[in-house]
């Protein structure tokens, strides 16, 4: 019997974002689960999650995703306080006016309630707009003070509309820095899908930086591994695994090559997305393709623990969230299966895998 990697609760963070995108889990006869409800499906989510030690709860402003928290926290009897909760600002759910478009695909718009409906993503990196967004987590939440403040997707700002460092960025981390001092958040980070953003951030806002949230999977190691080293180097910040799978990407359970359409980092994967999984998914043969990625968050936790402080994961089945965290623990990936994937490129080659 393998060893199981020595990952403390502490390790893990749990994900709200269904708790407002939704959809809630499918019923048992395949049928849509329909909207989320608090009780029915938050609480459990809720109760899970601290049953299993996690104490740290990830949402953002766009998810509408922290009163169903808070409530549960209150349903539960749970002091606020005695969790810690980290959020996202400066996206927000606004007026589909103006030209304003949905960026997020299809797939992940699935379930959302009706009251959000005719409404859209969009931005607001006015100091002022991010205290009334970050205000308006708190009294959700129904906590004091806020674990973390991440700057939410601002490249996808760049992206959508544009960003200027000197009116998008850079007034919301003196902001940040403010409630900082002031006690009311802890921790300044970013909750992006770039890698390469964190090395602009920390270069363009030396020392600011507390925690760098990356959507992630292990097609994009080697530039995880390289925002590490920033990171050993200093000023120091830690690193947070946002998700390990990029959706859905690395929970296929057949050939992504000829796969139905799947989501790729919270896209529908394109053909040299399809291509690059179905190489590593041929490679894995029969250790299934989740299996690898908890493996990769696990052993990275586990060398890095100085700077790998949170892998953050999200169900809607509580029983699923005990599974990806037994995964993160103990999946095992056999020699021939990483020295294969090394040779092809697929995960560095100074990856530690033992
Ligand atoms: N647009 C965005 O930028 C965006 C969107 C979503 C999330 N995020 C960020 O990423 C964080 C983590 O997200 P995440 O947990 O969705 O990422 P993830 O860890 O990459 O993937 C979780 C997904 O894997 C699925 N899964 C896990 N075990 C499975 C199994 N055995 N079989 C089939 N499917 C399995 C889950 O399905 P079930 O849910 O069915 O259990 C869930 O859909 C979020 O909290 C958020 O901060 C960003």
């Amino acid at each position: 019997m393998p060893v199981p990697r020595e990952i403390p609760a502490d390790r893990f963070a749990f994900g709200c974002h269904r708790f407002g995108f939704g959809p809630a889990p499918k019923l048992p006869n395949g049928e849509s689960g329909g909207e989320v409800d608090i009780e029915r499906h938050v609480v459990p989510m809720v109760r899970a999650a601290l049953d299993l030690g996690i104490r740290t709860f990830d949402s953002a402003v766009l998810y509408r995703a922290t009163l169903q928290l808070g409530r549960a926290l209150e349903i539960l009897g749970v002091p606020p306080g005695e969790i810690r909760f980290q959020t996202k600002c400066l996206r927000y759910l606004g007026l589909a006016t103006g030209g304003a478009v949905e960026h997020q695909p299809e797939a992940l718009l699935q379930g959302i309630p009706a009251r959000y409906h005719g409404l859209t993503d969009r931005w607001d990196p006015s100091p002022a707009g991010i205290e009334q967004q970050i205000c308006r987590e708190r009294i959700e939440f129904g906590g004091g003070n806020l674990y973390g403040v991440a700057l939410h997707d601002s490249p996808d700002m760049e992206k959508q509309v544009g960003l200027n460092w000197e009116t998008d960025v850079r007034p919301a981390v003196r902001f940040l820095e403010g409630t900082k001092a002031s006690g009311f958040v802890e921790r300044i980070g970013l909750g992006v899908k770039v890698p390469a953003f964190i090395h602009r951030f920390i270069a363009e806002e030396p020392g600011s930086l507390d925690y760098a949230g990356l959507t992630f999977c292990p097609a994009i190691l080697g530039d995880l591994l390289g925002i590490i080293q920033a990171a050993q180097r200093g000023p120091k910040f830690e690193v947070t695994l946002m998700g390990i799978n990029y959706g859905q990407a690395f929970t296929l359970t057949e050939d992504p090559a000829t796969a139905p359409p799947f989501l790729y980092n919270y896209e529908m994967a394109n053909d040299a997305e399809r291509a690059l999984m179905s190489q590593y998914f041929r490679i894995c043969g029969s250790t299934p393709l989740l299996h690898l990625a908890a493996a990769v968050a696990g052993l990275l936790v586990v060398h890095f623990p100085d700077v790998m402080t949170q892998v953050v994961t999200s169900s809607m089945t509580p029983a699923r969230l005990y599974e990806t965290v037994k995964l993160i623990r103990e999946a095992e990936v056999p020699a021939p299966v990483w020295r294969e994937l090394k040779e092809a490129g697929l995960i560095p080659r100074e990856f530690p895998t033992t």
